[in-house]
């Protein structure tokens, strides 16, 4: 099957100033991530604070305009400038629904205008595309009468939900989405997410940093880590046999996916991880990495993996189920 979205080695870069050095440095946010998402199909991106995830959210959706490298939708170059179908395709949901929502507004008329604004309803429809737009992300419909600050956590991100959905997009980007609701908003609103997929045939990028939401939500898994993709793979492979010492590490400390009392998860990761401006010859992950050894610094590893599931880590190859396929 072929992709819907494609990354071919996509770079972010930022001049910024700092107190080291008088000319502003080049930050690699993003440095030479290359995906591949498939229609219909849910791919987790995970990795600590700052390592470049919702900069890479940003170029999906076209926030932001890549550094270097190509962005293909449906097989086509996208450029620098997207056009309005196509930005009504790639819909984002944030973590803060607060802050995306605007709180003197009502609903109904932050939903109205979207549909209006891309004429995806006639006037004499709109009622009861606002009524299927509540029914889809199952809230009651006087919530459309109601604003922003009148909501629970859990329903004003399933407003925001809701307004994505508005413009009958085929892709959702969903940036820490559940992060900053309860336990039980959280729930509905990942059952919501996976409803949506097998119902409406949505393509989602789901960014989190909750591994057990990403285990049961998302078909394939992306790790990150300063600015590149250290490990991907399907779920159930990245959590059952990780090659990446920087997944391992991931895994280890998520307590989300230890049962309480039947296993002791590990220390979080130690150390910082090495700051995207620092100019670094071989794996970013070297300086923290338990594994590394002197080859490790010399040039960033390449790919090695099988099917699907590649690992920039030079010890991924020794792996009897490696072999020393190159995938790069
Ligand atoms: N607009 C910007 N200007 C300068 N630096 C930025 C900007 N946006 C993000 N960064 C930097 O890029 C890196 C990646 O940030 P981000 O994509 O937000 O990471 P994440 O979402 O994984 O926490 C960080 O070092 C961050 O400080
Ligand atoms: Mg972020």
């Amino acid at each position: 099957m072929s992709a819907l979205i494609e990354l071919d080695d996509v770079q972010v870069h930022f001049k910024v100033r700092t107190r080291r050095s008088a000319a502003p440095v080049t930050l690699r946010a993003v440095d030479g991530v290359s995906l591949a998402v498939e229609r219909s199909r849910c791919l987790g991106v995970v990795g600590e604070s700052g390592c470049g995830k919702s900069t890479l959210a940003g170029v999906l959706v076209g926030l932001r305009t890549p550094t270097a490298g190509h962005v293909r939708y449906d097989g086509q170059d996208v450029g620098a400038r997207r056009s309005k179908d196509l930005r009504r395709r790639i819909q984002m949901v944030f973590q803060d629904p607060v802050a995306s929502l605007n709180p003197r507004r009502r609903v109904r008329s932050v939903l109205a205008e979207l549909i209006d604004c891309h004429d995806l309803v006639p006037d004499a429809g709109m009622n009861s595309a606002l009524a299927s737009l509540m029914e889809m992300v199952n809230l009651p419909p006087r919530v459309l009468d109601a604003r922003p600050r009148e909501l629970s956590g859990g329903q004003r991100q399933r407003v925001a939900i809701a307004r994505a959905l508005a413009v009958q997009p085929e892709v959702l980007v969903a940036d820490e989405a559940v992060s900053a609701l309860d336990v039980s908003a959280q729930a509905t609103v990942v059952n919501l997410l996976a409803d949506l997929r097998a119902d409406l045939g949505l393509t989602i990028v789901f960014i989190s940093h909750d591994l057990g939401i990403v285990r049961t939500l998302c078909d394939s898994v992306a790790v990150m880590y300063a600015g590149r993709v250290v490990e991907e793979g399907a779920a159930e492979t990245i959590f059952t046999a990780a090659r990446h010492p920087y997944t391992r590490a991931l895994l280890r400390a998520a307590p989300d996916l230890h049962r309480p009392g039947t296993m002791q998860c590990a220390p979080a990761l130690e150390g910082e991880p090495a700051g995207s401006l620092d100019v670094l010859t071989g794996c970013p992950f070297q300086p923290r990495c338990p594994e590394a050894e002197a080859a490790c610094s010399l040039a960033p590893p390449p790919y090695v993996g099988s099917g699907s599931h590649r690992t920039a880590c030079i010890h991924a190859a020794d792996h009897p189920r490696f072999g020393s396929d190159l995938v790069v």
